[in-house]
């Protein structure tokens, strides 16, 4: 049956409504994430190796209303010297994709290609991500990808507690900004950072995590998958839960 133009009215009003509904909510959990409140009081490019304590909304300070762009929090960064990580890096790897993406991906930190290029997730690792994220429908451009620490580990080494202590409030602070609605953690270092326990990554797979709100869904990370192909059945299995997640949520996927 044809439908009439009342009837793509009322389709628009539905769609509207519930759009509205997720932003809300959006707004709603961005509380925990988002940055005190002291925004307006102080330039938005402070002192380089100033505390960022704007962005540093601490686990538990829930807080409210200043909501910053990411380029904004780019610039607070600046050319980062608050750990000792800068010694050795080449570029810092801020994050990719979109400003505003319902879906965001994390990883632990830069490798060696990601140090040369800027980038997160552009070595092999990044390729294995790309393709998962295309299978789910979207594509790098519509989704948001970061790491817990901006620099590379020499070596490749796991991030340090001092490291992570300066970093992740850049990363809550990104978190804030672009306001996903569900984040998928890459990886064990990750996943425990972003819920604050300290557990191996099958123990927290397979299930939503709400974190201030957001919520969180951990699996394995793609290098971890090149190793272990065979647990490529259980990460998709964790990506379906985020698709229908998604979908229950009225979120489209788009590749952007
Ligand atoms: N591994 C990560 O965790 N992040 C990257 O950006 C690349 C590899």
């Amino acid at each position: 049956m044809d439908s009439t133009p009342d009837d793509e009215l009322a389709d628009e009003l539905l769609a509207l409504a519930g759009q509205l509904r997720g932003q809300l909510r959006r707004h709603s959990a961005l509380g925990a994430w988002a940055a005190p409140g002291r925004l307006t009081a102080r330039p938005v490019v402070g002192p380089e190796d100033a505390a960022p304590e704007v962005i540093d909304g601490g686990d538990e300070a829930p807080g409210t209303h200043g909501r910053r762009t990411l380029s904004q929090i780019r610039a607070e960064l600046g050319d980062c010297t608050r750990c000792k990580l800068h010694t050795t890096r080449r570029s810092i790897v801020f994050g990719v994709g979109a400003e505003d993406a319902p879906l965001m991906f994390v990883g632990e930190a830069p490798g060696e290609q990601e140090d040369r290029r800027g980038e997160p997730f552009v070595g092999p690792a990044g390729e294995l991500l790309d393709k998962m994220i295309e299978a789910m429908g979207w594509s790098r451009q519509s989704v948001y990808i970061a790491n817990t620490t901006k620099c590379r580990p020499p070596g490749n080494r796991n991030p340090q507690p001092d490291e992570l202590e300066q970093c992740m409030p850049f990363l809550k602070a990104q978190i804030a900004s672009v306001a996903p609605r569900i984040i998928v953690a890459l990886g064990r270092p990750a996943a425990n950072q972003l819920l604050g326990v300290d557990a191996p990554i099958s123990a927290l797979r397979g299930a939503f995590h709400d974190r201030h709100g957001v919520k969180v869904m951990p699996t394995f990370h793609p290098a971890y998958l090149l190793r272990e192909p065979d647990k490529k059945r259980e990460a998709w299995s964790d990506l379906k839960l985020v698709m229908a997640e998604l979908e229950r949520l009225g979120v489209q996927p788009t590749r952007g």
